[in-house]
């Protein structure tokens, strides 16, 4: 099997010379912390070699729970934020074709997700579709206690008992917690809902290959054993210490080495809209990772050629403080060609016969050459295909990058104080039983 590729050297040429020979040493030794859990935040590398870890047995049972949902299900709704969904929702929508909603049906379920927002449009546009459908919930959430998730839970759970009664209802909800504590633990274990452990040592935004991520995959029918094995066969290659045939550890050193030379924000783009939420499940992984401490690289994506006509004037012209990463996939799932036209009032002829993904090839390859010109350095990752296996390939890729980059900036990647801010006022704002004083002050600002 083919491993996933980088290319620097648009990115490299950017670099004064020599300057990046330092980040052999560097990159080498961050990966020495994680191996031997003397970096910050080692009580959170349960990710590290997860997909070598995970046991069979776990496996079996989370491909026959997904079954089971299957089975009953024309619709399963994954519930959860952050971590809790993004992975999942990454790996689904590029697997699936673009128009899957259309084709659900009892044991091809399609997958719906809730829990990720507070808009009440949103969860009541959601109960009316499920009016007239079968369908089963998977609630995810490590701490069991995250705001959004437990509000969407309640509602839709509530929803089922009053349609299927509480036995049934109990069959069609699968819960992914901690072992022990969080009051969905509490829940599960006392309406008997089938359960999964996220293991206290992994982090939500690593935690795809676990059963957070595994279970919704496996549930919308896609083959969570080929996703682990392009996982595993990409850690076992970035095991190698080598800095020049190490994927792994060229992207992180190059990302810090522009990082260094001003480059703030990174742009991860793609030519194919099935990588929107790779994009979005990156944007969290290296976001909620790297900022802070005042520092880190500011992740946006960009989805090409779409943006081409609305963000690509910023790219080529805007503020020189950017360098776009292109991840960039070999070979289309499917043929389709442009057809000849004898009245060519398109003038299009010129690409009759020519294959779409071969324009968009060029596409991305003017686009690439006209942004280095710009002054805005190129990172390319490929994957042969989007098939489960790659996509193992490019999330374990950028998991432990990521945790790389982490440390080349000194920060603790596997933190994330900084959400914590907002639920503070929110619950002062709610009124919410234990935050009297915060009511107090906040509503004294607001006057
Ligand atoms: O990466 C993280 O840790 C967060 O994004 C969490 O996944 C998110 O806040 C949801 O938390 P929980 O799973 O506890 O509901």
């Amino acid at each position: 099997m083919e491993m996933l590729k980088i290319d620097i050297k648009n990115a490299i040429s950017f670099l004064k010379q020599n300057e990046f020979d330092q980040y052999k040493e560097l990159t080498k030794n961050a990966d020495l912390a994680l191996k031997n859990r003397t970096g910050k935040g080692n009580d959170f590398l349960g990710w590290y070699d997860l997909p070598e870890k995970i046991s069979k047995n776990e496996i079996s049972k989370i491909n026959n729970c997904a079954n089971d949902l299957r089975i009953k299900s024309e619709v399963i709704i994954v519930i959860g934020i952050g971590g809790s969904y993004l992975g999942a929702k990454a790996v689904i929508e590029a697997l699936s074709g673009q128009f899957g909603i259309l084709k659900h049906k009892l044991g091809n379920p399609f997958i719906l997700f809730a829990g990720q927002n507070l808009s009440e449009d949103y969860l009541f546009e959601l109960k009316e579709f499920l009016n007239d459908k079968k369908y089963s919930l998977v609630v995810i959430s490590k701490s069991g206690t995250t705001t959004e998730p437990a509000v969407a839970f309640r509602i839709l759970k509530k929803e089922l008992e009053n349609r299927v009664g509480k036995k049934e209802a109990s069959e069609r909800i699968v819960a992914i917690t901690d072992a022990s504590k969080g009051a969905l633990r509490s829940m599960a274990n006392q309406e008997g809902y089938k359960s999964f452990i996220i293991d206290n040592d992994i982090g939500g935004r690593y935690s795809v290959l676990s059963p957070v991520g595994l279970l919704p995959i496996a549930c919308a029918g896609f083959n969570i054993d080929q996703l682990l094995n392009g996982a595993k066969g990409l850690m076992q290659n970035s095991n190698n210490s080598d800095f020049n045939t190490n994927p792994v550890y060229t992207y992180a050193a190059i990302r810090h080495a522009l990082y260094k030379q001003n480059k703030t924000t990174e742009i991860l783009a793609n030519f194919d809209p099935r990588l929107n939420f790779i994009a979005e499940w990156w944007k969290q992984l290296y976001g909620e990772s790297e900022g802070k401490e005042n520092k880190g690289i500011f992740p946006a994506s960009v989805s090409f050629t779409s943006d081409l006509h609305s963000m690509g004037q910023y790219i080529q012209e805007g503020l020189r403080n950017i360098f776009e990463t292109v991840i960039s996939v070999e070979k289309p799932k499917y043929n389709l060609t442009v057809p000849i036209d004898s009245d060519n009032f398109d003038k299009l002829n010129f690409l009759a016969g020519k294959h779409l993904d071969y324009i968009n090839k060029m596409a991305e390859l003017g686009t690439m050459l006209a942004h280095v010109d710009g002054g805005v350095p190129n990172i390319k990752i490929s994957i042969p295909e989007i098939t489960e296996f790659y996509l193992g390939q490019l999330i374990y890729f950028f998991e432990k990058a990521c945790a790389i980059s982490g440390y080349l900036l000194g920060i603790n990647p596997f933190d994330q104080p900084g959400v914590e801010e907002y639920k503070r006022n929110m619950f002062a704002l709610l009124e919410k039983p234990g935050f009297e004083e915060e009511t107090k002050k906040i509503n004294e600002r607001l006057k």
